[in-house]
């Protein structure tokens, strides 16, 4: 497993995601609240490209006849047949234990300082010499 540099934090904000291919893998990578995920782009139903699809929220346990709404951003719902999965597991909200999404690790590593290259610099009897 390789490492793969996606982009700044500050550039990546809460509530968006971006599409990317990582060694031939479509992959979906989301900033949920501020944690990233990222899910393989493909729906285990019928393969469409599920993480263009919706981010919502789903309805919660509650008592019968009380209809209470949470998760807001967490749930993906995908374009072709209306499937929902959770985006911080890739479990299916329906059938969470037989069906899910592949999912990948997703860290925040330390962004490389913007650096010059550069030259050893002697001086030789009385000249400045630059060594390239
Ligand atoms: S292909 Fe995703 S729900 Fe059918």
């Amino acid at each position: 497993m390789g490492s793969h540099v996606i982009g700044a934090v500050a550039e990546f904000p809460a509530g968006t995601r971006r599409m990317l291919v990582v060694e031939g893998r479509p992959i979906g990578v989301f900033n949920v609240n501020g944690t990233y995920y990222a899910l393989k782009n493909s729906c285990p139903h019928q393969g469409a490209p599920l993480c263009v699809g919706t981010v919502t929220g789903m309805t919660l346990p509650s008592a019968p006849g009380e209809y209470r709404y949470g998760r807001e951003g967490e749930i993906l719902r995908c374009p072709w047949h209306g499937w929902e999965f959770d985006i911080t597991t890739g479990k299916s909200i329906f059938d969470p234990h037989k069906c899910l999404v592949k999912t990948y690790d997703v860290t925040i590593e330390a962004e490389a300082l913007p650096e010059v290259e550069t030259y050893p610099v002697t001086v030789e009897s009385g000249t400045i010499v630059v060594h390239v």
